[in-house]
């Protein structure tokens, strides 16, 4: 099973997904780049995460600033509760956090002193002279930014509870140990929902929540046996949450574990900063007046967890053939376009022209290769998780038909050229 991680992490590399950070100075720990098709694979991720959100139509979105005034992290607990314990050998002076000390290292068993709590949130200043600026915090969620401007939105759009604010944007947690690729990182991109809704209604909501966000994975080509609901014990959860489970990934390298929190963070946000800021961010029910802080339920997911989480589910070997069998709506690339040989002037125009139709009619993400022969152009293609190979051969320059491959069953269907648009439409949809 960790083979399976080592195998994912070097085709993400050889294949333009994802690159170490810093790689040329040797590294920065905790840091990934997303390469030409990681970058594709993130933003279909976060596209059919709006799409499915914007599609329910009590949803609003928003994009705050990552810095935000520290009052902020005073009054949403951040500067107190959002720490680690950690401890520190004696001997090597290395530190972990306190949960996942190992016992020795390759030449000393370690001697630690006793724990720390250390805060994981990145500090910095504001303003030209260091140690006069002030202290702002990078962002360690995007959840603040939404509630901080919750009047903001109830005021210039005509959303009644039960509706929700979503946002996508970096946070940052200078986690003491990182590690497992992409799964535990310093800087990652957060997708974060808040939905607010009546007190009562919480915890029909917090199940709503959990399941539809399941189900979101297991659309998107998560295999059923690979994803579960958990509910968290009291002890486990953060300190603003009256309740959490999370969806869990069964991950090569521990078992089962985190791949998305829905919490249930009751009205602890709005009333700690109408507290702390002094403005007033309860809600008024149009109809009868009443007026309460709003409850709210919060799916939260790292956007590369999810991307290690469709990346280990969708690897496979068959045949002697690596096969990412991404969900078509998820892959990088949505068609490979062919000359059948590199050295025919008519087969490549043909070819050509097909892919810029693709392309610039269909808006389709789509790749042209010439290279080598045509087993290897599949072979790379089934790599990237291409889900089909269009093939241009002398049959097209007579009758007009290509051959469209099917990536996970290698099986080929001839299509007239002016059927394409209809055929990948139908497929994309
Ligand atoms: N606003 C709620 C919140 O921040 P969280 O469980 O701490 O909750 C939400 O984080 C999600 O963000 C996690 O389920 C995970 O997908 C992702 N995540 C958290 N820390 C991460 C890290 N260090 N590296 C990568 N993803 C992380």
């Amino acid at each position: 099973m960790a083979d399976l991680m080592e195998k994912v992490v070097s085709l993400a590399k050889r294949r333009g997904y994802v690159f170490p950070g810093s790689e040329i100075y040797g590294g920065l720990n905790g840091t990934w780049d997303f390469g030409p098709a990681g970058v594709l694979l993130k933003e279909n991720i976060k596209s059919e995460w709006v799409s499915h959100l914007s599609a329910r139509g009590d949803i609003v979105f928003l994009d705050s600033s990552v810095l935000y005034n520290s009052r902020v992290w005073e009054a949403s607990g951040h500067v107190e509760s959002f720490v680690d314990e950690l401890v520190e050998c004696e001997i090597c002076h290395r530190r972990f956090r306190s949960d996942m000390a190992p016992e020795k290292d390759s030449d000393h068993t370690h001697k630690f002193l006793p724990p720390r709590t250390f805060n994981t949130m990145f500090k910095t200043d504001v303003g030209p002279v260091e140690d006069k600026g002030d202290r702002v915090y990078l962002r360690p969620e995007t959840a603040q930014g939404i509630f901080i401007n919750f009047g903001n939105v109830l005021s210039s759009t005509r959303v009644r509870v039960p509706f929700g604010i979503a946002q996508i944007g970096k946070g940052f947690r200078n986690e003491i140990t990182t590690g497992n690729f992409l799964f535990r990182v310093r800087e990652f991109e957060m997708l974060e929902l808040e939905f607010f809704v009546k007190p009562g209604e919480d915890k029909k909501w917090h199940e709503f929540w959990q399941k539809e966000r399941l189900q979101w994975f297991t659309d998107l080509g998560i295999k059923p046996e690979n994803i579960k609901l958990v509910e968290l014990p009291k002890e486990d959860i953060a300190h603003y949450s009256r309740g959490t489970a999370e969806i869990w990934y069964h991950w090569p390298f521990i078992d089962w574990g985190e791949l998305e929190g829905v919490a249930n963070r009751g009205d602890y946000d709005l009333k700690q900063h109408s507290k702390y800021s002094g403005r007033d961010l309860s809600y008024t029910e149009p109809d009868t007046g009443d007026k309460y802080f709003p409850y709210v339920i919060e799916p939260s997911v790292g956007v590369g967890r999810a991307a290690l989480a469709f990346l280990l589910d969708a690897y496979a070997e068959e045949g002697g053939r690596v096969i990412l069998k991404l969900h078509p709506k998820l892959a990088p690339y949505k068609v490979a376009v062919f000359p059948l040989v590199a050295n025919k002037p008519d087969l490549v125009t043909k070819a050509k022209e097909i892919y810029s139709e693709l392309r610039l009619k269909l808006r389709l993400s789509a790749v042209f290769d010439d290279r080598g022969n045509i087993g290897k152009r599949y072979y790379s293609q089934d790599e990237i998780g291409t889900p089909w190979c269009i093939t241009v051969d002398y049959q097209t320059l007579e009758d007009g038909t290509v051959t469209v491959r099917d990536r996970d069953t290698a099986s080929q269907e001839r299509i007239n050229v002016s059927q394409l648009d209809t055929y990948f439409t139908q497929k994309l949809t």
